[in-house]
């Protein structure tokens, strides 16, 4: 028995019809909506490289049914440039070095911009790595990439109070 669900995805709406109950948002997204940016790495829950936001929060869309998304809204790193402008957090990444491998770099951006969202960011260095702790980085990167995630929640804080950062 199919079913249909109704979803805003970067800002669209979309329905979607499913006849697989067991579909993941992670290959809804890189399989049959082309949007590969949210990447496959453990397919377990485990490495955070398909983290996108869902209503905001933080999820790993490798363990998150479609079928439970009914009305949901879901924003990829596809969707987070706006108007041709990247997001404070691309542009931060970009000035700090934040990706080295590029294959978790998605996961890292979607989850920095959840972080900030919760308020959990900030000045300490040690406190953004245990907020990110869900998404592992082996490379060098990781020193640019809780820069960057300070970085920019300096700026959108700055942006908040209509400073210019
Ligand atoms: S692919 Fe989802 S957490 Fe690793
Ligand atoms: S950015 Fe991919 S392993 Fe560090």
């Amino acid at each position: 028995m199919s079913i249909s669900i109704t979803l805003t995805l970067n800002g669209v709406a979309r329905e979607i019809v499913l006849d697989d109950t067991r579909v993941t948002l992670l290959d809804l997204l890189r399989e049959r909506l082309a949007l590969p940016g949210t990447k496959k790495g453990c397919d377990r829950g485990q490495c955070g490289a398909c983290t996108v936001l869902v209503n905001g929060r933080r999820v790993n869309s490798c363990l998150t049914l479609v079928a439970t998304l009914d009305g949901a809204e879901i924003t990829t790193v596809e969707g987070l440039a706006e108007g041709g402008e990247l997001h404070p957090v691309q542009s931060a990444f970009i000035e700090n070095d934040g990706f080295q491998c590029g294959y978790c770099t998605p996961g890292q951006i979607m989850s920095a911009v959840g972080l900030i969202a919760e308020g959990h960011a900030g000045e300490d260095l040690e406190r953004i790595r245990e907020g990110m702790s869900g998404n592992l980085c082996r490379c060098a990167a990781y020193h640019g990439i809780t820069l960057a995630v300070r970085e920019a929640t300096r700026r959108m804080a700055a942006e908040d109070k209509g400073e210019v950062a």
